[in-house]
């Protein structure tokens, strides 16, 4: 018999019809004589009763186990009066079971299958297709698809094409490691699994498809975190003809249109933009979590004559001295900041100042060193009142920015201003640096990618001058960032379209002509066929579903993810191959180093 409903759907409505179910039996009680079993499948459970009038039936159920699969018959009936469940879609409801077919049972799971686990990741990914099950992770793919399924609707709308793009490529430098895939037909050859579309996007741009987008798959070999995966999705988008602001609009329009679809929330546009120098100087990030203000003050001025060593040390130096002021927090003990003075350490803090504010004033152990018209600016600049403390960067600009804001991340956990459910504050960051040097390579990097357009300014510098006068570091590109909640959702910008503007940016990279036609020829001649202007965005699919599903992991919901080293303990991935695949591609392996 055809199953007539889903078990999550039903509702009293369809009291006194038959309705053919099928699923696996969630949990049992026990009741009276009676036995009550969930059964479940990814639209919720319902409840089936086995009455030991149908002996035949009763037995059955008392056989059945946990995660078996089964199809039943049954007669829905309202719940009796003071059994209804209220917190259950299905809850005043219940099905009377008339016909019961096992198709096939279950051994014991090896974790329980219910709204929270905490079997070890491991376990769960060994058999994730049991934690699929969860109610929880139906949940998430079942949303993950609700925001594709918007993504394609809204941009098939606007115009944009679904094009494809191939993963057997050549490497495109996103700044991570790429995987590589030897090659069999040409040995000692390899291709590179795409860090993303770019250069493929960018070709259909010089092909006429102006409006492109495609749910893509990426690959980078890098180190994992919690929103960081071997493999990922992006909602990847190119346009032709356009500035900074059309992308802007159809990725507000985008991510309005995927809160409405998936989560039937409307969200206001546009969205709040910041410079990055801006984004650093507040929030110390150019990632800034607009949920909260925890804002860093520039307190430069107060302490511009200060008789404190390590305030003056850090102004003579062209540095800076800057303040977090931490409501609430003066009843922190010297133990917990002498704890968090270590902890920031490791963000390239020398230290962490700190200054009480009591009724009785200000309390630290360096406020001796501070006149009372210091004092008096410092609580005025921080906006402190008693009961807070001020915390204090002084050191370069860049580096007080970076572990200041590490710490108004950190202040805002333990405040849990980071948990405000529902709550989605957006923004954009612009203008970001389009170089930077790294001093582990000895040489400058694009910030975004090396095809990022420069301000229109900075064009004409780069293309003229000699290169050792430009001050690379005040070089701005026509890039941008979209932030959720102090997540990097995704990224973009306009692309260069002219070769030699892209061959002088390959210069400052340190890229030579030489190297340039090998890695990009391709993309070097298209650029001299007619190229038009074109820029873009990827947003990052995994991320976008795990904030929207409120998870911390995009592991939570990516259907088979991998663990934090890079493996699928289901399949057994990465695992060696046999002697017979290496020769045909080529390789021999070199011994494995000892741990
Ligand atoms: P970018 O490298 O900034 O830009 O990537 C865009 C977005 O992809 C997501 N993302 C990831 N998600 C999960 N795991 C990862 N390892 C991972 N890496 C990146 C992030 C990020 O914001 N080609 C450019 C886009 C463009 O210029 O159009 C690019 O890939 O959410
Ligand atoms: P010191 O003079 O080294 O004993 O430092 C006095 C106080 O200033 C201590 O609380 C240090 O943690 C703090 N401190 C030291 N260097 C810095 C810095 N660059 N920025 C902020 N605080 C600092």
């Amino acid at each position: 018999m055809k199953r007539s409903i889903y078990s999550g759907w039903v509702r009293k409505e369809h009291v006194g019809h038959k309705l053919v179910l099928c699923g696996w039996i969630h949990n049992r009680r026990h009741h009276g004589g009676v036995i009550f079993i969930d059964l479940r499948d990814r639209e919720g459970v319902v409840q089936l009763v086995f009455h030991p009038e149908r002996p035949d039936i009763f037995s059955k159920g008392e056989a059945l186990r946990s995660e078996d699969v089964v199809e039943v018959i049954g007669e829905v009936r309202p719940r009796p009066e003071g059994t209804e469940n209220p917190n259950l879609a299905t809850g005043e409801v219940e099905i009377w079971v008339e016909s019961l077919d096992l198709l096939n049972s279950s051994r014991t799971p090896p974790f329980e299958i219910s709204e929270y686990s905490n079997a070890s990741e491991d376990i769960r990914l060994q058999y994730r297709y049991l934690d699929l099950r969860r109610p929880p992770l139906q949940k998430n793919l079942i949303l993950r698809h609700k925001v594709v399924q918007s993504t394609r609707d809204y941009l098939v709308k606007n115009g944009f094409l679904e094009l494809e793009t191939p993963f057997l490529t050549k490497s495109t430098p996103e700044g991570a490691r790429d995987f590589l895939v030897p090659s069999r037909l040409s040995q000692g050859n390899f291709y590179a699994l795409p860090q993303s579309p770019q250069l493929f996007k960018q070709l259909f741009m010089v092909a006429g498809f102006d409006r492109y987008y495609q749910i893509a798959r990426c690959f980078r070999d890098e180190d994992l975190r919690a929103d960081r995966q071997p493999e990922f999705t992006q909602i990847d988008i190119e346009m032709s003809f356009i500035e900074e602001n059309d992308i802007i609009g159809v990725t507000e329009g985008l991510v309005k249109a995927v809160f409405k679809e998936a989560l039937g929330k409307d969200i206001e546009t546009p969205f709040l933009r910041l410079s990055y120098d801006e984004a650093m100087r507040r929030f110390g990030s150019d990632k800034p979590d607009m949920r909260y203000g925890l804002e860093i003050q520039d307190v430069s001025e107060v302490f511009k004559a200060t008789g404190f060593k390590v305030f003056a040390n850090a102004l003579a130096s062209g540095g800076v001295v800057r303040a977090l002021c931490h409501k609430g927090g003066a009843e922190m003990s010297r133990t917990d900041i002498d704890k968090l003075t270590e902890w920031i350490k490791g963000f390239g803090a020398k230290g962490l100042a700190w200054v009480k504010v009591t009724d009785q004033g200000l309390e630290s152990t360096i406020t001796k060193f501070f006149t009372p018209e210091e004092l008096a600016g410092l609580k005025a600049a921080a906006q402190a009142e008693a009961g807070d403390i001020i915390f204090f960067g002084a050191d370069q600009p860049s580096v007080v920015a970076s572990y200041l804001g590490a710490l108004r991340v950190e202040l805002a956990k333990r405040a849990g201003l980071n948990k405000s459910e529902g709550l989605y504050k957006f923004c954009w960051v612009v203008d970001f640096p389009l170089f930077e040097y790294s001093a582990e390579d000895k040489k400058w990097n694009s910030v975004h990618h090396p095809f990022t357009r420069p301000s229109p300014n900075d064009e004409e510098a780069l293309l003229g001058g000699d290169d050792s006068k430009k001050d690379l570091t005040a070089f701005r590109s026509r890039a941008y960032d979209l932030v959720l909640n102090g997540t990097e959702l995704g990224g973009g910008s306009l692309r260069i379209h002219k070769s030699a503007l892209q061959n002088a940016v390959f210069k400052i990279l340190g890229i030579t002509p030489e190297s340039a036609r090998t890695k990009f020829g391709f993309l070097l001649d298209a650029l001299e066929f007619g190229a038009p202007p074109h820029g873009g965005i990827a947003l990052g699919l995994d991320r976008f579903v795990a904030l929207l599903a409120g998870e911390d992991s995009i592991r939570d919901v990516i259907a088979y993810p991998k663990t934090q080293k890079g493996s699928d303990p289901m399949s057994g991935a990465p695992s060696p191959v046999e002697e017979g695949q290496l020769k045909d591609v080529g390789l021999r392996l070199a011994p494995v180093p000892p741990r």
